[in-house]
């Protein structure tokens, strides 16, 4: 059994932190000794209001305990906020080696009944707000070489939601920001990791029915982005976590048919049950496994 997961001598951003999810990850890793910048806008759940409120109490939160932190009260989405963000941690502590890219809002309705305008904010804010916040710290993890990232996936980018279209959206397209920096941060030993959690938070207060809601704790959910962030931290998983239970949520592909190079919509009609067999799918690591996938399937004829 290897040793104790501790963060000493580490810098970690957690953004959205001042309250649910995120301020267990801030109180975790200064619990296990990282020094942690606070961000959060202080917004409602849609997304409107600002206040530096919420981030400034879990910095006296850590504080209290001994711990180290800083408050930063910018939206993810405000480049040059960012941007002071990280010049901040740097000329406090050095460096910024973990990001837990969190931070997040809701504008739920049916794709019916949702505005453009809803669709974009939600989009801006979970993926322009991580990308920027990615970027940020980017080169530094390079040239470093070291860094951890997680991002903020769900189940409903994953699987579907009635009434996220937009956050759904948003979601699945920070699993694939995953895949790809896992790729791009190899050489670094930079890791990038997604969590898709299941929590009660003012985020799924109306979501979850009242009966189940009290067995989803915040705290619950920490172990597993704790881990995804330390040294031995794997690379390019999407983490399923709720509850205290932690399991991997993989994208596969299936063994497919080949049909050849004259194949007609009728006779992918017709291999549709061998299209969708899951008898030997795969996990590819990169898209370029697809085609090698495909190409092999060709040879054996
Ligand atoms: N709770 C769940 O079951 C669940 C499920 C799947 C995914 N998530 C994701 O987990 C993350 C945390 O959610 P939560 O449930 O703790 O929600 P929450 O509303 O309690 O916390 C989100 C925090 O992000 C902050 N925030 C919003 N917009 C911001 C911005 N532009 N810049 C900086 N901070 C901003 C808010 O002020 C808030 O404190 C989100 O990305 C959410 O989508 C949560």
């Amino acid at each position: 059994v290897a040793g104790e997961i501790r963060f000493d001598g580490r810098v970690a951003i957690v953004t959205g932190a001042g309250r649910g999810l995120g301020r267990e990850y801030a109180l975790g890793l200064a619990r296990r000794g990282a020094k942690v910048v606070v961000n959060d806008f202080g917004a409602a759940r849609d997304g409107v209001g600002h206040s530096n409120e919420v981030a400034d109490a879990v910095v006296a939160e850590i504080e209290a305990f001994g711990g180290e932190a800083m408050g930063h009260g910018t939206s993810v989405t405000d480049e040059a906020g960012v941007a002071d963000m990280v010049a901040k941690a740097r000329a406090k502590w050095g460096k910024v080696d973990i990001l837990i890219a969190n931070a997040g809002v809701l504008r739920d309705k049916s794709f019916a009944k949702m505005t453009i305008e809803d669709f974009r904010f939600v989009v801006e804010t979970h993926l322009m707000g991580t990308a920027i916040c990615a970027k940020a710290v980017w080169d530094g993890m390079r040239e470093a070489n070291y860094g951890r990232i997680v991002v903020t996936t769900s189940s409903s980018g994953l699987y579907g939601n009635f009434g996220q279209a937009n956050y759904g959206s948003a979601k699945l397209g920070l699993a694939g920001l995953m895949q790809t920096l896992k790729l791009e941060g190899a050489k670094h030993d930079i890791r990038v990791n997604a969590i898709a959690p299941v929590a009660a938070t003012r985020m799924t207060e109306d979501i979850f029915p009242p009966e189940i809601f009290d067995k989803f704790q915040p705290r619950e959910v920490a172990p597993g982005v704790m881990y995804l962030v330390s040294d031995e931290a794997p690379t390019g998983a999407i983490l399923s976590a709720g509850a205290g239970v932690f399991a991997l949520s993989r994208i596969v592909e299936t063994q497919g048919a080949n049909l050849g190079a004259d194949a007609t919509p009728e006779q992918v009609r017709d291999a549709w049950a061998k299209v969708i067999d899951p008898s030997g799918e795969v996990q590819p690591n990169t898209g370029l496994e697809q085609s090698q996938k495909i190409l092999a399937l060709l040879v054996k004829g």
